[in-house]
């Protein structure tokens, strides 16, 4: 099969190289699938999970990408949950070869069901930035009606999920970004926006929730706007700030088969709408991962047509 690989961290994406790899095959309680369309987070190449096994041994040459839609081809010994020739979407384990080529095997947990009537490229931009942002509000988050989020980085992949969800659970949201993001988050739903290289962040005055996307000082900075009982919500690390009189959470985004069904879900109904940036094919997957100009939105590996 075609795939992308990766061998040199230090290259990062201006590594990758499109090779031809041998297909997978189903261990216990996996799927393989044919991979219709893959997500690409742009920070992969730091996570070292893209690197190494879970015994810190080098995995490469990987192959990156851990969102995808797609076509089960084949099941594992004792699979249940889903069946060959169904459309289904997920998230890829961190420490296995990815989704950026033809097939891949990930476990039937990983996977929900994709609606016929949702595109394989829509399906395949919703589970890192969907699941993040639901985890993030409502699991460690445990955000209320009636309270307000300040969404950072809110015209960004995670950013205008986080904003849509908050919004719909009655959240007053403020999202932040750089000048030319503010058309795009309040079109996603804020209700304010926050320029952070111009705006003075401190004027947003006291919030119950922040939604980290960016770390270091404007993390520290959004800690102190924290009100009482409030929460720090990151996913760029270990927190390095606390509120004054709240809790802290950093998580790293979990694979949940019923979320992903509310996800979609609201996709089918217009609740939610999908923020997909550059969409490539797979042959031209290595340019399109390495662009020139600032990326907006979530870039899509058409694997098929
Ligand atoms: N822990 C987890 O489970 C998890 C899950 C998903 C993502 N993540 C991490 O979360 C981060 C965001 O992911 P994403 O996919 O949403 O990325 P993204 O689509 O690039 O969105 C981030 C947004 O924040 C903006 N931004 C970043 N720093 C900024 C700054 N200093 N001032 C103003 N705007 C700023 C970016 O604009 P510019 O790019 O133009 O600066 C972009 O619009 C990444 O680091 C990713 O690795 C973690």
């Amino acid at each position: 099969m075609k795939a992308i690989v990766v061998r040199d961290e230090a290259a990062g994406t201006a590594g990758m190289t499109l090779v031809e790899r041998p297909e997978p095959s189903a261990a216990i309680n996996d799927v393989i699938v044919e991979i219709h369309a893959s997500g690409f987070v742009p920070t992969e190449m730091e996570w070292p999970s893209t690197w190494t096994d879970r015994r810190d041994r080098d995995r490469t040459p990987s192959i990156p990408g851990h969102e995808l839609s797609g076509v089960v081809t084949a099941l594992g010994y004792g699979t249940k949950g889903v069946s060959v020739g169904q459309r289904v979407f997920g998230l890829a384990d961190w420490y296995r070869d990815g989704t950026l080529a033809e097939y891949v095997a990930i476990e039937a947990r990983n996977l929900a069901p994709l609606p016929g009537d949702v595109e394989f490229t829509v399906g395949a931009s919703l589970p890192i930035s969907g699941l993040t942002a639901w985890q993030g509000l409502f699991d460690h988050g445990r955000l209320q009606a009636g309270q307000s989020v300040l969404a950072h980085g809110a015209a960004g992949a995670v950013g205008t999920m986080v904003t849509q969800l908050a919004r719909e659970a009655g959240a007053y949201v403020i999202g932040t970004g750089h000048a030319a993001d503010r058309n795009k988050a309040l079109d996603f739903g804020a209700q304010e926006f926050v320029d952070l290289d111009n705006d003075a962040l401190e004027d947003v005055g006291g919030v119950d929730l922040v939604f980290d996307v960016i770390g270091g000082d404007i993390q520290k900075r959004s800690a102190s706007l924290i009100r009482a009982g409030g929460t720090l919500v990151t996913i760029v690390g270990p927190p390095e700030a606390r509120p004054p009189d709240g809790v802290a959470v950093d998580f790293v985004v979990e694979s949940d088969r019923a979320q992903l069904c509310e996800i979609v879900q609201r996709v089918r109904d217009g609740r939610l709408r999908t923020n997909i940036g550059n969409v490539a094919t797979l042959d031209d997957a290595v340019a399109a991962l390495n662009p020139t100009e600032r990326r907006t939105g979530k870039p899509i590996i058409r694997i098929r047509p």
